[in-house]
C-alpha cells in the first residue's frame, strides 16, 4: 500500500473527472507499474530524461493526475513543481509523492496565470490535448521558462480525437480531447514564442524484432520504416521539445568555426534535402519488401 487507509478515506469527490473509487485510486498511485503499458511509460520518461536538462534543474510538470512523472524526475534529482486542475489528483499525487524530496505540488489550472518562478525545463505528459486553450498554455510555459529553456510534451497525434475510446472519455467525464499533432504544436509553440521546436520518433511505439536472423533484420528495418511512416506521414504522436532562446534571431548568420558561415536558412534547406532521400530510400524499401 503507498497510502494510508486515514488518506484514502479523506479523498472527496472534487475532480471534474468525478468520485475516485479505490480501484481507480490503487490504479493512479500504482502507475506506470501496474499498467499493461508499463514498458511504454517507463521508455517514455527514458526518451523524456535523456531529452532534458541534467539534474539538478528546475522542472515544471504540467497535468500531473496522481504525480508519477513528478515523483520519478524528483527522485532523479529535479526540483519539481507539478500542477494540475483537479483537486483530487493533485491530494492523490501528494499521497503518491509522500517523502519525495524537491518536489511542490499544487492545484492550477495551467491556462490561467501561472507563477511559480523561473524554470530550466518543463514537461506536458498526455495532457496538453485536454486544453481549451492551448495556445495559451504554451505561451504560461515559455514565460515561465528561463532563457534557454526546454519544453518536451508527449501528446497523441492525429486522429486521436475521433477514437472510440476517446470519444467515450469525452461523453462520460466531458473532458476536451484533441488532437496535438507536431505541425499544430509547432506552429503554436512559435507562435509563443519558442525559437526552435523539434519532433523526435517516440521511441516506445517502434516495435522490436529478434535481430539474431536474416528475417528478423528485415523485419526490424521494416519496423523503422513503419515508425517513419506513422510519425511523419501519418501524424501520429511524438516527442516535442521546444527551446526559448530570444537573444538569437532565427534567421541571422551563424560562424561555425574561424572560415566556415552558414545561415540557418541554408541547415534547414540540407535538413529537408536529407529527409527527401531519406523518405524516397523508406519507399523504395517498402515496394521492394
Ligand atoms: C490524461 S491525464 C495525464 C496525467 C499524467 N500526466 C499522467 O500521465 O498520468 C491529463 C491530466 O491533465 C489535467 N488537466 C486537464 N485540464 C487541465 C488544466 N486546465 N490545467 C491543469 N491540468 C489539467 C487533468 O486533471 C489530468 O490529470
Amino acid at each position: 500500500m503507498f497510502w494510508s487507509q486515514e488518506a484514502r478515506e479523506k479523498l472527496v469527490d472534487e475532480s471534474r473527472f468525478g468520485r475516485l473509487d479505490a480501484e481507480v485510486e490503487a490504479y493512479l498511485l500504482g502507475k506506470p507499474f501496474n499498467d499493461a503499458r508499463r514498458g511504454w511509460y517507463v521508455m517514455d520518461l527514458g526518451q523524456i530524461m535523456n531529452l532534458l536538462p541534467n539534474p539538478p534543474a528546475r522542472l515544471l510538470d504540467l497535468g500531473i493526475g496522481s504525480g508519477w512523472t513528478s515523483k520519478y524526475l524528483a527522485l532523479s534529482g529535479y526540483h519539481v513543481v507539478g500542477l494540475d486542475i483537479a483537486e483530487s489528483m493533485i491530494k492523490l499525487a501528494k499521497i503518491n509523492c509522500a517523502g519525495v524530496k524537491n518536489i511542490d505540488l499544487h492545484i492550477c489550472d495551467y491556462e490561467s496565470d501561472i507563477d511559480f518562478g523561473q524554470f530550466d525545463c518543463a514537461l506536458i505528459y498526455d495532457a496538453l490535448h485536454h486544453a481549451t486553450d492551448e495556445a495559451r498554455v504554451l505561451k504560461n510555459v515559455y514565460n515561465s521558462l528561463k532563457e534557454g529553456g526546454k519544453l518536451v510534451t508527449a501528446e497523441p497525434g492525429r486522429g486521436h480525437a475521433e477514437y472510440k475510446d476517446t470519444q467515450e472519455v469525452v461523453h462520460d467525464f466531458g473532458v476536451t480531447e484533441k488532437d496535438m499533432e507536431f505541425s499544430l504544436q509547432k506552429r503554436l509553440m512559435q507562435e509563443a514564442g519558442f525559437s526552435e521546436v523539434h519532433q523526435y520518433y517516440r521511441l516506445s511505439e517502434f516495435v522490436l524484432a529478434d535481430v539474431s536472423s536474416e528475417h528478423g533484420r528485415t523485419t526490424q528495418i521494416n519496423q523503422f520504416a513503419n515508425l517513419y511512416a506513422i510519425t511523419r506521414e501519418a501524424g501520429f504522436t511524438s516527442i516535442v521539445v521546444a527551446i526559448k532562446k530570444i537573444s538569437q534571431p532565427s534567421h541571422t548568420s551563424v560562424s561555425l568555426g574561424t572560415k566556415t558561415s552558414v545561415t540557418l536558412g541554408k541547415k534547414k534547406w540540407l535538413e529537408w534535402l536529407f529527409n527527401s532521400v531519406a523518405r524516397r530510400k523508406i519507399l523504395v524499401f517498402r515496394r521492394k519488401t
